[in-house]
């Protein structure tokens, strides 16, 4: 069983479509679809925003559900300028970047795991996923809309996140992160609580993030249309990919 978790239900909409004898559950205010997606046993659920309801709903998915690997996809804002809109951030290693228990343990270090950030898994077949959606782009995602976000060719991207219970909004706080943390190239708010759960319970982790905004004073408008219009289509198309090969 493949855990899929998303903060938003808009990050995940084109997967629930997709889902074929769907169950559902509710816990905690949440609710747990599981289902065959793509001839895979899957349950998903959108765990809503931030690092603590992530981590609750990953802790569920574990104890529960008994999944086996936990794939987390959904949008970030990105903080190194090469990044744009529509390009796919898969995650390597994820820091929190509002983790500071100084001076009892080194800035983002967490506390007892003596780590400042956690790796993902099966990386490298996600990307070999990635890479077959977007050479098939046009299959998921609607023209139109593409050229509404002014996406030509969509980059991937191995690369580090940084997570924190913030919404990035300014030049000044993206500088200010991209200093603490040179290797993070996009920020979002659930990834490293995921990451250290799933450590805890030794679960493969992986993690999707696309680009919807640049974090700066237009990231509000542009995350919400990103979000709600196409990321799950991304998620669609990624994770057939994933699932089939
Ligand atoms: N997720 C998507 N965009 C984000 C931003 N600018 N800050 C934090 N999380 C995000």
């Amino acid at each position: 069983m493949i855990g899929i978790i998303s903060a938003m239900q808009e990050e995940i909409q084109a997967l629930l479509n997709e889902l074929k004898n769907v169950e559902t559950s509710e816990k905690g205010m949440r609710t747990y679809y599981t289902g065959t997606l793509f001839n895979t046993n899957v349950v998903l659920v959108f765990s809503r925003w931030g690092k603590v309801a992530s981590a609750a709903t990953t802790t569920q998915l574990i104890n529960d559900f008994n999944v086996d690997e936990i794939i987390f996809t959904g949008v970030a804002g990105a903080i190194h300028t090469n990044l744009n809109i529509g390009d796919v951030v898969i995650g390597k290693n994820l820091y929190q970047h509002d983790l500071n228990a100084s001076p009892f343990y080194k800035k983002f270090e967490i506390p007892i795991l003596k780590k400042e950030f956690l790796e993902t898994k099966n990386a490298t077949k996600l990307i070999e996923a990635t890479t077959n959606f977007i050479n098939t782009y046009n299959t998921y995602i609607n023209n139109e809309e593409a050229i509404a976000f002014d996406i030509t060719a969509p980059k991937i991207v191995f690369g580090d996140i940084a997570s924190g219970d913030k919404f990035i909004k300014s030049l000044k706080k993206i500088k200010k992160l991209n200093k603490a943390l040179p290797t993070a190239i996009c920020v979002e708010m659930e990834g490293a609580a995921v990451a250290q759960i799933c450590y805890e319970y030794e679960i493969p982790f992986s993690i999707i993030r696309i680009i919807s905004d640049k974090a700066n004073d237009n990231a509000t408008i542009d995350f919400s249309r990103f979000a709600n219009s196409i990321a799950s289509y991304y998620a669609l198309g990624i994770l057939k990919n994933y699932f089939n090969n």
